[in-house]
């Protein structure tokens, strides 16, 4: 893909940078941007002054404001990067792309299909940079696994599964994680949401031709299993309202199938965070490594740990998101895949809805 840059942008050597929301992971977004040698993180949004406060002394970033609007009027802003609750994404990602600015969202890209594309509608007709931070399959262990698969180590990909699962991790009961007019879904939106990229990234494949997924809320409607992530306010009186454990049966376009499961809390002696996948030559595990293939005999099996091979992309997905805008490296999250995703995301939550497979 080539990008194709505001002409006003084309000649800038450094890339002036606003982060919106300073809560956990707003902090790691401008920390992450600092660490590219020609991004400058100038300008910070966040409603709370004292966390926004915080966070601009402790990076030294030199604007603060309680009103992302007046960072996205600012002209010498070139890239915003989103750090919000996940309902927040795509209106105030849509504001930016209007404002011509290119623009990273964490992840989930919306909380609905219909919005995620007119995010990557807008990001095509304003030329700039749309990324969903998609951190995942960024890894030394998922770009060594994607290399492996594309010379062929593992012969033809036909299923995977894939997981991110805790036994006592909800991102703290009360908070805006845990409502769905704010968060838009729970474990699937939170975490489902990475073990799936990461998996589809590895088969190739974002278009699902049908999806079957249940989801449940046992632990958190009996504050239970709670986890300590997050910086937002807790009101301990809201309704838990999303789900805690989910699953899905994927079937993509090409007819390979995917087995998902997400759980915030579940009763597990251990949480799991992996994927496997399954080729007609062999089969890996991200992120212990494990590649088993037939032995000599080609009757039996073996395992073995594939070492690690160098990385296809800057794992710092800021600094890459820099990268890309320069024409130093291709964008490696397409807008497109990550649009893909939340409708899968979506058909989960509404074949758990109405009992029935979705078809796409
Ligand atoms: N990629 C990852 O690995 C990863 C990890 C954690 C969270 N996330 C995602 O990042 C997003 C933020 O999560 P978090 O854990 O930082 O949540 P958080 O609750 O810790 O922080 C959200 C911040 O946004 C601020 N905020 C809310 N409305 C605002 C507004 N209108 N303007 C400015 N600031 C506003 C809140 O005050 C809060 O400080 C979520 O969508 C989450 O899914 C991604």
């Amino acid at each position: 893909m080539t990008l194709k840059l505001r002409a006003s942008m084309s000649a800038q050597q450094t890339y002036n940078v606003a982060v919106i929301g300073a809560g956990a992971i707003g902090l790691n977004h401008i920390e992450s941007f600092q660490k590219h040698p020609d991004a400058s993180v100038v300008a910070l949004a966040e409603v709370s002054p004292e966390r926004g406060r915080e966070a601009a002394d402790k990076f030294n970033v030199p604007e603060l404001v309680t009103d992302y609007k007046q960072l996205l009027a600012r002209d010498d802003i070139h890239v915003v990067s989103i750090a919000l609750p996940n309902y927040l994404h795509a209106p105030v990602a849509l504001e930016a792309l209007q404002a011509g600015k290119n623009v990273m969202i964490d992840k989930p890209m919306a909380t609905n299909a219909t919005d995620a594309a007119k995010l990557v509608e807008e990001a095509k007709k304003q030329g700039v940079l749309l990324m969903v931070g998609q951190n995942n399959r960024m890894t030394p262990q998922v770009q060594t696994a994607k290399q492996m698969i594309e010379r062929g180590d593992l012969g033809d990909l036909y299923h995977a599964k894939t997981a991110m699962t805790r036994p006592s991790g909800i991102p703290r009961i009360g908070s805006w994680f845990t409502q769905t007019k704010f968060a838009g879904g729970g474990s699937i939106y939170d975490i489902g949401v990475h073990a799936l990229d990461r998996c589809l990234y590895l088969m190739g494949e974002f278009e699902a031709s049908s999806v079957s997924g249940q989801t449940y809320s046992q632990f958190g409607p009996r504050g239970i299993g709670d986890g300590n992530w997050g910086k937002g306010e807790i009101d301990p009186n809201k309704p838990f309202d999303v789900d805690d454990l989910a699953i899905a049966l994927i079937k993509l376009k090409s007819g390979r199938t995917v087995l998902l499961e997400a759980s915030w809390a579940a009763y597990m002696e251990h949480g799991a965070d992996f994927t496997q996948v399954f080729g007609t030559d062999g089969g890996l595990i991200v992120p212990s490594m494990k590649f088993t293939h037939a032995d000599e005999s080609g009757q039996g099996q073996v395992t073995e740990e594939a070492p690690l091979l160098p990385t296809l992309v800057n794992p710092n997905r800021m600094a890459h998101f820099i990268d890309a805008l320069q024409g130093t490296a291709e964008p490696f999250i397409k807008p497109e895949e990550s649009l893909a995703l939340q409708r899968i995301l979506d058909a989960i939550y509404e074949s758990a809805r109405t009992g029935a497979e979705i078809r796409l």
